[in-house]
């Protein structure tokens, strides 16, 4: 298995391009399956998420074509070419879905489309239970039958799918995204209620919208969709990797660099970027992306709490404790979106970190440096923000498992190297 091996202490400094968003490509690459036209995407992350549902989408009956890298938002991304002229298979095997829990994002699609879907239950997995209820809750509002068998979701709606309104007890980026995608080839007007508003799901909205979807309240928590008889081809950019985008500002932050981020949006890092300058991590808008640096010194302690967007981003958290922990002070960082998102606080540890975790919540008390050490973690997030401990570490770390970061950010290595960080991956 891979390794990353990095030689922690200098500061990572210049232009890092922002990749698009994995979270957003996802969802927009599963709405394929509502139109038998072409859905034509650019701008997509090369990463191993977008493979695996690549191959869940082909299984049912979706073309796919590479047209390799073509400019797209200021640099080079994918462009995927989708087309489900016919679903030829409808059920999702618990081969591809345990593999990537967001492949349950076809079940929405399927259901609309073909009448029918066979879904495997994504199972646990190492963030919390993660359960689906809210999708299925959902989908039998707008008149599927839903039953769980065989570890399957087995959903019908023969007579097709209609409106109705969709009231969320809590809000889910998943089951808004499956609602919505559903809801759009529905009979008559559907109304989500307490909607997610991340801006990955904005991204689908604004796409189905394209493909000739009646969507109203985009960016809202109250979405009303109009169904519509069928949908089309579209063209669509993904929008960029906000997370990616935190997380090289982090970069620069606990290196004492300074980075710009190519084709980083504000809009969608509110929270983040204020959280940072409370913190003495200045981010200024440019016309290219944003500017990050750290004012002189060492940064402060924050208390922050992971919330749904607008509030700082659960995808952040580890990535914002790998910074507070060489703070001056102390910081309270509480997780309220995922019961089971503090797997990188023993890494951390190893590293010299003070955090103790009470709960949902880690008290981190700063030190004034972390040492090398060979460190491993079980999720994407968790990983990346072992590699920023690395960064600012005295000495040699090796961060083992780098198949996480396959999953979620693009040349990881390639960007940071390019600005001065001493990292390589031994095979
Ligand atoms: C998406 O997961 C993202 N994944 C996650 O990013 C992200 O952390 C999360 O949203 C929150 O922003 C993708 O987009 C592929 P949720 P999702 O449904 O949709 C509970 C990463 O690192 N819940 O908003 O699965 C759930 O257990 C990943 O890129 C139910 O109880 O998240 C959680 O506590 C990790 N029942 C909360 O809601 C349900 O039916 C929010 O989950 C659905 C969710």
């Amino acid at each position: 298995m891979d390794k990353i091996r990095i030689r922690g202490g200098r500061p990572i400094e210049g232009e890092i391009p922002i990749s698009g968003a994995k979270n957003a490509a996802l969802k927009v690459m599963a709405a394929s399956l509502l139109t038998a036209d072409t859905l034509r995407l650019s701008n997509l992350p090369h990463l191993a998420d977008i493979t695996t549902l690549a191959n869940v989408l082909a299984q049912h009956g979706v073309e796919i074509h590479m047209n390799g890298a073509v400019g797209d938002g200021g640099h080079a991304g994918r462009v995927l070419e989708l087309t489900a002229r016919e679903i030829t298979n409808t059920r999702a095997p618990y081969d591809l879905v345990r593999k990537m829990r967001a492949s349950v994002l076809v079940l929405g699609p399927l259901v609309a489309r073909a009448g029918h879907a066979e879904v495997s239950l994504p199972g646990g997995c190492a963030i919390g239970t993660r359960p689906v209820d809210l999708h299925l809750q959902g989908l039998s509002a707008l008149g599927a039958e839903v039953e769980l068998r065989d570890g399957y979701i087995h959903a019908h709606a023969p007579k097709g799918l209609h409106g109705a309104e969709v009231v969320f007890p809590l809000v889910s980026v998943g089951a808004t995204e499956n609602v919505l995608m559903a809801a759009t080839l529905a009979k008559g007007e559907t109304r989500i209620v307490n909607a997610a508003r991340e801006p990955e799901v904005g991204d689908l909205a604004e796409c189905l919208v394209k493909m000739g979807a009646r969507i109203e309240g985009i960016g809202t928590d109250t979405l009303t969709i109009q169904g519509v008889e069928r949908l089309g081809g579209a063209e669509h950019a993904i929008t960029p990797d906000r997370i990616e985008a935190g997380t090289y500002a982090v970069a620069a932050a606990i290196t004492g660099g300074e980075v710009d981020l190519i084709g980083a949006r504000a809009d969608h890092l509110r929270t983040t970027i204020e959280v940072l300058g409370r913190a003495g991590v200045a981010v200024v808008e440019t016309e290219r992306g944003l500017h990050v640096a750290r004012a002189n010194g060492r940064v402060k302690g924050v208390d922050i709490m992971t919330e749904p967007f607008p509030g700082f981003p659960t995808d952040l958290q580890a990535q914002f404790m790998a910074l507070m922990s060489v703070a001056e002070g102390a910081s309270m960082i509480t997780e309220t979106i995922f019961e089971n998102r503090f797997m990188h606080v023993p890494e951390m540890c190893r590293m010299g970190a003070n955090i103790n975790v009470h709960g949902a919540s880690a008290m981190v008390r700063g030190q004034t440096k972390l040492a090398g050490a060979e460190v491993m973690a079980t999720d994407l997030r968790a990983s990346v923000s072992l590699v920023l401990a690395a960064l600012a570490a005295e000495g040699e770390s090796i961060v083992n498992r780098v198949y996480h970061l396959d999953r979620g950010y693009e040349g990881l290595e390639a960007k940071l190297a390019a600005c001065g960080a001493e990292i390589e991956r031994i095979k």
